[in-house]
């Protein structure tokens, strides 16, 4: 096969995988369709070190093409090119340029990474802030102003600058959402809390996907959660309807009986319940089951039955019921709806 044919098939395999590649990209989940001020200014950061890149990408491909060229051995010509080791001037450039290079970079970097630690923590009281808290393998989200706890959702109002302090209940995971904001760590102890804001963005009625970022046990994949950014208004309601909402806002008696005497120790509902496991309230409105599959009631019994081979290495141990009882549970989760 001639050469040239055999490159261009290279090339239009490259292009084709790029192509493909492209469509993997999701709008919900992807640092590289910023929504709102930080995740912005945290995508102005990557542009200028890719431009940077680019640039000595090009400049060096350039250079090294002219090279190979210009001084290209020729026929009958045996004489040695002239050597340039030692060239001052040269070594200078190549000390010199990437120095520069590093400053245009990092003076930006260290600029914004002030300014964003310098906002971390709520200014008066009357600002949104967030406790969240990691565990094997779910998040907790509290609104100490809202006197609320959520699990897995984070519900918040469009244009906000929303303030959030981080710890683990075990080993260190990492909030992330990539649309909104860099990911920081959640440290286990009081000591270690951390703290970082993040605007949530124009647009309402959307969800933008979030994911655990530090490696944290066998589960850590399956380790995701979801922030639901709705108008002001809407969010005032969902406070007030979330808050409305306990344990009897299901109809089924049995199930909840069942529950009342198995689960609640760990999940609450509403008020009530322990806070080891995820709270529940409103579950019947979630359209995820431990947070990664489909919210039907087939995968909620998979999941109550056997915790493991969903999510391995969790810390929810397996139920000693009956098929009837694990069907009357999950009827009554399911019909736990919002007020
Ligand atoms: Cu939590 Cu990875």
């Amino acid at each position: 096969m001639k050469k040239w044919l055999q490159k261009g098939r290279f090339l239009s395999l490259f292009a084709m995988l790029a192509l493909l590649l492209m469509g993997c990209g999701d709008p919900t989940l992807s640092a590289l369709v910023p929504q709102g001020e930080v995740a912005d200014k945290q995508f102005q950061l990557m542009l200028i070190s890719i431009s940077i890149m680019i640039l000595v990408l090009v400049v060096v491909f350039v250079l090294y093409a002219f090279v190979l060229l210009k001084f290209r051995k020729r026929k009958g010509d045996e004489s040695t090119p002239k050597q340039v080791e030692g060239n001052h001037m040269l070594e200078l450039l190549w000390t010199v340029i990437p120095i520069l290079l590093l400053i245009i970079l990092a003076v930006p970097t260290v600029m914004r990474t002030f300014e964003f630690s310098a906002d971390a923590k709520p200014a008066s009281k009357n600002e949104l802030s967030i406790k969240v808290t990691g565990h094997q393998y779910w998040w907790e989200f509290e609104y100490p102003k809202e006197e609320l706890i959520t699990s897995q959702e984070l519900v918040l109002p469009a244009d906000t600058k929303v303030h959030v302090e981080l710890s683990s209940a075990d080993v260190i995971h990492s909030f992330w959402i990539p649309s909104l904001a860099g990911k920081t760590d959640t440290n286990p102890g009081d000591k270690n809390k951390n703290y970082m804001w993040f605007d949530t963005g124009s647009k309402t009625d959307v969800v933008y996907k979030g994911k655990c970022a530090e490696l944290c046990g066998a589960s850590h994949a399956l380790m995701d959660f979801k922030v639901r950014v709705v108008s002001k208004e809407d969010y005032k309601d969902w406070v007030a309807s979330y808050k409305a909402t306990d344990g009897k806002s299901s109809a089924n008696a049995n199930g909840q009986q069942v529950f009342e005497k198995n689960c609640l120790s760990c999940h609450a509902v509403g008020q009530e319940g322990g806070n080891t496991g995820p709270s529940l309230t409103g579950f019947g409105d979630k359209d995820r089951v431990a947070g990664i599959l489909d919210h039907d009631k087939e995968n909620l019994e998979k999941w109550i039955k056997d915790p493991q081979e969903v999510k391995p290495g969790n810390n929810m141990p397996k139920v000693n019921l009956s098929d009837e009882e694990i069907d009357a549970v999950a009827d009554y989760l399911l019909g736990l709806k919002l007020k």
